[in-house]
């Protein structure tokens, strides 16, 4: 009795812990291979930073526009016409180039539309790129570095002089 009992439950159990295994496994591949550079290019923060390009060379829209930008593939092949031209990822590059078409980047940072955004009064306040975005610098593939929630938005609305904090703080600055 008590073993048939025992054989009749521990079929399901079994199926159960099997699926669960199967849905981890699942889930952490997943994230393993969207860690991994998912990017059509091998692009580099490092070695770029390395070679003391600076981060507004390239995302030059950010001191003066909304937008920070990403670069133009013809912006990329100014320089990699010449340099390490013959490397397997460089070459992907510039096939993108010979075909005329754009590299589809893949997006890390993006609010939702309804959030306005600029960086311009951000950089003219005297913030730098990490605040934000952390060391990219040092990141091999670039990744969230803060949740940019509304909360994070506003600490630093509310810190700022108080005869700004009543225009940073209203709705409409930052939802138009
Ligand atoms: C040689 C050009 C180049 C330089 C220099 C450069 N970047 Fe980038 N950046 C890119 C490209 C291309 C991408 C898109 C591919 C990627 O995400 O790696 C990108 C992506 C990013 C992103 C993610 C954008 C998003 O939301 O998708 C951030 C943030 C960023 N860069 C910040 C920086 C900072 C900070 C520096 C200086 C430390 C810097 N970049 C220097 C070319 C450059
Ligand atoms: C101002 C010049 C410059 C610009 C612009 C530039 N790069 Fe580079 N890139 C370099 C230098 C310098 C290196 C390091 C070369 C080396 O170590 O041999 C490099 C290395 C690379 C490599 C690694 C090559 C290898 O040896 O495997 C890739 C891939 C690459 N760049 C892609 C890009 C892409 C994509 C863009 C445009 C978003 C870009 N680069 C823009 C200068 C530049
Ligand atoms: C006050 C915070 C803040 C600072 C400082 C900042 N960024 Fe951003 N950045 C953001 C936010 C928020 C977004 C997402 C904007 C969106 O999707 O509308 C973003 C988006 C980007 C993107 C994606 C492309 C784009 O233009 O939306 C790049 C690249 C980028 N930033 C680079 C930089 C660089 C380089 C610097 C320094 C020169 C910098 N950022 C400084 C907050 C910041
Ligand atoms: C680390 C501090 C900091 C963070 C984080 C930050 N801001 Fe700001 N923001 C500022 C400063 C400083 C100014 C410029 C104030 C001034 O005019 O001197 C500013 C200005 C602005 C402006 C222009 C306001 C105007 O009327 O001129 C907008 C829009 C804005 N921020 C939106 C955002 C949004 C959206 C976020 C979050 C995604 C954000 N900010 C995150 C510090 C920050
Ligand atoms: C400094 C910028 C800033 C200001 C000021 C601001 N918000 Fe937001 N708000 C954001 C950002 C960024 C998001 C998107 C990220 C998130 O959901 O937290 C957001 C999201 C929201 C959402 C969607 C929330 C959700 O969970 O999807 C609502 C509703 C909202 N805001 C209302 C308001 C109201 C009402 C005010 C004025 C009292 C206000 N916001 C002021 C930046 C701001």
């Amino acid at each position: 009795m008590i073993n048939r009992m025992g054989t009749r439950w521990r079929w399901p159990v079994m199926v159960s812990v099997l699926f669960l295994f199967a849905l981890v496994a699942a889930r952490s591949y997943q994230e393993s291979t969207s860690n991994q550079r998912d990017q059509r290019v091998a692009f580099s923060h490092p070695i770029h930073a390395q070679a003391g390009i600076q981060c507004l060379y390239c995302h030059s829209e950010a001191a003066r526009s909304q937008i920070a930008g990403i670069p133009s593939v013809q912006k990329c092949v100014g320089c990699h016409q010449v340099i390490a031209a013959d490397e397997p990822p460089v070459q992907e590059l510039l096939g993108y180039w010979e075909r005329d078409e754009p590299i589809p980047w893949r997006r890390v940072t993006e609010q939702l539309d309804f959030v306005y955004f600029s960086h311009q009064p951000h950089l003219g306040a005297g913030l730098n790129c990490e605040t934000c975005h952390g060391n990219v610098a040092q990141m091999e593939v670039v990744e969230p570095a803060v949740d940019m929630h509304m909360g994070w938005c506003l600490r630093c609305h509310e810190a700022q002089p108080a005869i700004k904090i009543a225009r940073l703080v209203d709705c409409i600055t930052c939802h138009k």
